[in-house]
């Protein structure tokens, strides 16, 4: 399982998503951190549990930024979000009918991995969107 490492080059300077991406990365990092010290299954799947939760949250929000940023990408954005959903939700059906410990660790290193990669690849795309609304936003009137 890889460490996940917060720089500020991930950061969108949207702080509502960039503390949502530092929360994933500690929730991965403890993932991490409990697999390494052979916690037993039911610890472990509470943990992918809150990262899986917080997950599905922090995809609302950032694809509410995308919308109003008018993120061109948005559909596919949303639709890769869609397909993690969908493989996490089957892998967590997986894992509550047969929580072995070798099943927990497997679902929960893809998962880590996938959301680094998304942060990284993915959702770094976003960034010169975002930065042109911040950019409208603070030239409207409303905002002098
Ligand atoms: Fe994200
Ligand atoms: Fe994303």
């Amino acid at each position: 399982m890889t460490l996940a490492r917060w720089s500020d080059s991930l950061a969108l300077g949207v702080d509502v998503i960039d503390a949502d991406h530092r929360r994933l990365f500690d929730a991965i990092n403890r993932l991490h951190f409990l697999d390494n010290a052979d916690e037993n299954v039911p610890t472990l799947a509470n943990a992918l549990g809150d990262v899986l939760d917080y997950t599905r949250s922090h995809f609302q929000r950032e694809e509410m930024l995308m919308r109003l940023a008018g993120y061109p990408g948005y559909a596919a954005h949303c639709a890769l979000h869609r397909k993690a959903t969908e493989q996490a939700a089957q892998w967590e059906a997986r894992c509550l009918a047969d929580p072995t410990s070798a099943r927990v660790r497997i679902f929960a290193e893809a998962l880590s991995d996938w959301l680094l990669a998304h942060v990284q690849k993915e959702d770094m795309k976003l960034k010169p969107y975002v930065q042109r609304l911040q950019e409208v936003q603070s030239s409207s009137p409303e905002a002098a």
